[in-house]
């Protein structure tokens, strides 16, 4: 059997991780600025991982969501505790999609309509309705191509307030930083007017943090640097450090009902050591603030390079745009200089690496990046 062909694919087999570095098949050691796409919160191989993991699947590996499991109140605990959102309720999944499917799922349980406001340039995942909010029609199969979706100019509130007063919207969804859209950040006015169209008018407000979240952007979810409070958030990603997993903050407003919500294998027992690893590593390494230090830090170099048409980001979350398409520059830092990076578009790089990226390691980035743009 073959696979089913749909990644262009680097001619690389990366075979071992440990902390920000990765290493192929044929020893070669790479500097990884990607994180295996912001999935990589705590660092490859982190030895309190390993051993949460390693004890819990030697105890129990998996039991049904139809038992007590302690260990997911105990990470509900320290989600909380970490996100300041000890009030909010949580639901586990499986991915981020998944998050972002039950989230919009609670929000129509919730005020009956069915309407939702996305974003130009938007990306929230693959299955059905978290599809349908994202903007790229190649990825929407007719299948999932069902008019629940308005997009909007990403910052247009004019907009947003006309199509809410429609009175058929039952939320807006929206990412903490946009990722796929070329690391774009929503201002604090822009969240703050999104919020109180939100509240006055029974529409759910979901906050996207799938990707900049779990302490990426400096703080625990980027939308914390406007102050405001959503009555959703999903995540997915870090939380998880590359066990898939996903979450749903879920506003006290809302009320639980019996089997609304269900899955096989959302905060499994396994699901649980890796987060709770994932948590308790983040702040006793200080994580989220060495991200907004090391972030601070990248971000200030990379805008004294005059080859680089603007900087964005926040944290560890970083998209450098340049005039041209950017796939040659990202294929010699992989392949001459051993650093991997993302891509936005053509035209951005995108920064996403471990949280645990040190100011040494990042001055090694810029050197090996500068070297690259000299050539
Ligand atoms: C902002 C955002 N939302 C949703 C998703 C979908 O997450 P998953 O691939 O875990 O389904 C992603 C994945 O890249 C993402 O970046």
């Amino acid at each position: 059997m073959k696979l089913y062909d749909v990644y262009p694919l680097f001619n690389v087999n990366i075979v071992k991780g440990e902390g920000c570095r990765v290493w192929d098949d044929k020893g070669t050691e790479y500097l990884d600025l990607y994180g295996g796409h912001a999935v990589i919160s705590i660092g490859h191989a982190h030895p309190e991982y390993v051993k949460n993991i390693s004890s819990q699947v030697a105890t129990l590996g998996f039991y049904s969501n139809s038992v007590i499991n302690t260990l997911q109140q105990n990470v509900a605990e320290k989600i909380g505790r970490i996100s300041g959102y000890e009030d909010y309720n949580i639901f586990f999944i499986n991915s981020g999609a998944e998050a972002n499917e039950n989230a919009l799922k609670l929000s129509s349980f919730k005020n009956g309509k069915k309407r939702v406001i996305a974003f130009k340039k938007a990306f929230h995942g693959r299955t059905s309705l978290a599809v349908e909010v994202t903007d790229n029609p190649k990825i929407i199969a007719p299948i999932n191509a069902n008019g629940h979706t308005t997009y909007v100019q990403f910052g247009d509130i004019d907009r947003v307030r006309e199509e809410i007063a429609k009175g058929d919207v039952t939320a807006v969804i929206i990412e903490g930083i946009q990722g796929v859209g070329g690391v774009q950040i929503p201002t604090t006015e822009f969240l703050h007017q999104l919020q109180r169209l939100c509240n006055e008018s029974d529409t759910t407000l979901i906050l996207d943090e799938i990707q900049s979240g779990c302490g990426r952007s400096g703080k625990f979810f980027a939308h914390q640097w406007a102050g405001i409070r959503p009555d959703i958030i999903t995540q997915a990603k870090g939380i998880g450090n590359g066990f898939p997993v996903g979450c749903v903050l879920i506003s006290p407003k809302f009320q639980a009902v019996y089997g609304e919500l269900g899955t096989t294998f959302g905060g499994n027992h396994l699901a649980c050591a890796a987060m709770e690893a994932v948590v308790d590593t983040m702040v006793k390494e200080n994580l989220i603030e060495n991200a907004d230090k090391v972030g601070n830090y990248l971000i200030e170099e990379l805008k004294k390079i005059d080859a680089i048409k603007e900087v964005r980001g926040r944290g560890l979350m970083i998209g450098m745009e340049f005039e041209e398409p950017v796939k040659e520059i990202r294929s010699k830092l992989l392949f001459e200089e051993h650093v991997f990076t993302g891509v936005s578009g053509t035209n951005v790089i995108r920064l996403l690496p471990p949280l645990s990226l040190t100011m040494e390691q990042a001055k090694e980035f810029i050197t090996r990046f500068k070297r690259v743009l000299d050539k």
